[in-house]
């Protein structure tokens, strides 16, 4: 049996039920036995006892089905990779269901789920063609390590259809393109459904990937809008509580599927059947939670956009973000991510990030809690100085991970801290914390 069988967890059945129907229900029973239990085992266990010699020799050879060990496959893990391919299969059209399906694998972390897909699917001499805006570790990955494999590595800036078009026509050995939209930090959108269409009409053989970290399944779903792979990182949104550092890949082409499941058996970037079980249950209130994400966002952003101490607001739900109008076509709201310059610099934000009391500073992000942290000497310290400028990663730039806690408090804890930088970027002696 191959790779892509033996490991498929969808239900196609739950594709018919609404958004938070699926969330709360898809996958709760794949690979459990009956049990009287409402919620699910944790089936926390490194291998699986065979019946007798023939059964473990059947499962090596994929001739029956059955949990082997756990990097090959685990109930807990397969649970939330049910749930994850029902949240981001909607509305994909599948041509030939016996073919074409959506299927999911968790990874160890997100950086686990970037580097296997390139490694999965990269071959030396192939082009990868990526956004100029990521997250730190996938730019120092595409950067440093995929060219010692002979994959070549160009930035291409995806939110312009133009460059995306250039970049295809002038690398014709591109196997993958791959981009965040919303960008980390700069919160930059790009067109999905264009890219996939340009890129499918000039090079068919090139993979389209979407890091939909920030945005979740609640928000965009790539595959129906042309992509082929969704990456996330399940450290952020899509677990919620900030209990796990997880990765995503799914897909709707089981070839893709059965390499990137030959290169997690391989490499080993398998994630803990625990922390799959607390994936699963964040993923059962992902809508709830997003929509409050959304809405407190919205309200800070317009705050901080009329305060005297703040520069710019980065934020797709702003009328003045330029893709806003690409925001209100390609999501359904506008996320719980704002960075935002503060004016003064390093010194400034600095004062800033030192006088919160609701808000922590700390890196990650998609927290039930508001977090916020500086990308150029955080997240995004290991991109050059001259790449973060170019990315306009300035060094008053905030990323704020808006929380659930009643609005008003987020308000009053930035307002609180802006007050804390005087004009010229020191800390105003008069505000004591
Ligand atoms: C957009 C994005 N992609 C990928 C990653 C990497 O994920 P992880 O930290 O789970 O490895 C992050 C981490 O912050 C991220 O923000």
């Amino acid at each position: 049996m191959e790779d892509s069988k033996r490991k498929d967890a969808i239900s196609q059945f739950y594709l018919k039920y609404g958004f938070a129907t699926r969330c709360l229900h898809a996958g709760e029973k794949v690979g459990q036995p009956k049990s009287k239990a409402h919620t699910n085992a944790i089936y926390q266990t490194s291998t699986f006892i065979f019946d007798d010699a023939e059964e473990g020799a059947d499962l090596f050879a994929q001739k029956r089905e059955g949990f082997v060990y756990t990097r090959m496959g685990n109930p807990t893990v397969m649970v939330a990779e049910a749930k994850l391919n029902s949240l981001e299969g909607r509305d994909v059209k599948l041509a030939d269901p016996e073919h074409v399906r959506v299927s999911s694998l968790l990874f160890s972390s997100g950086m686990g789920a970037t580097s296997s897909l390139a490694m999965a699917l990269l071959n030396p001499g192939d082009a990868l063609l990526r956004g100029t805006v990521l997250y730190g570790s996938s730019d120092h990955f595409f950067n440093d390590v995929l060219p010692r494999h002979n994959v070549k590595n160009v930035l291409v800036d995806t939110t312009k259809l133009e460059n995306v078009e250039h970049a295809i026509r002038l690398n014709p050995k591109a196997r993958m393109i791959f981009f965040e939209t919303p960008t980390n930090p700069m919160l930059d959108l790009s067109d999905i459904e264009e890219i996939s269409k340009i890129v499918k009409s000039v090079n068919p053989d090139c993979l389209v990937a979407v890091d939909n970290t920030f945005a979740t399944a609640y928000l965009q779903n790539p595959l129906s809008l042309g992509a082929d792979i969704v990456m996330h990182s399940t450290t952020k949104y899509l677990s919620g509580h900030g209990t796990i550092v997880g990765g995503a890949l799914t897909t709707k082409h089981d070839w893709v599927k059965d390499a990137l499941y030959k290169t997690m058996k391989d490499f080993g970037p398998c994630p803990s059947p625990f922390d799959c079980w607390l994936l699963n249950l964040g993923m059962k209130t992902l809508p709830i939670r997003m929509e409050k994400h959304c809405q407190n966002a919205k309200e800070v952003a317009k705050f901080l956009e009329k305060h005297p101490k703040v520069e710019k607001v980065y934020f797709p739900g702003l009328p003045s973000h330029p893709h806003y109008e690409l925001a209100k076509k390609q999501m359904r709201d506008f996320g719980g991510m704002i960075s935002f310059d503060v004016k003064g610099g390093y010194a400034a934000a600095q004062a800033v990030m030192n006088h919160v009391h609701v808000i922590s500073l700390a890196v990650s992000l998609g927290c039930v809690d508001s977090l916020f942290q500086h990308p150029a000497s955080m997240t995004h310290a290991s991109m050059s100085p001259e790449s973060r400028k170019a990315c306009g990663i300035g060094e008053g730039l905030i990323r704020l991970s808006v929380g659930i806690e009643e609005v008003e408090d987020i308000i009053a804890d930035l307002d609180h801290a802006l007050h804390a930088v005087d004009k010229a970027g020191h800390v105003s002696p008069s505000v004591m914390t």
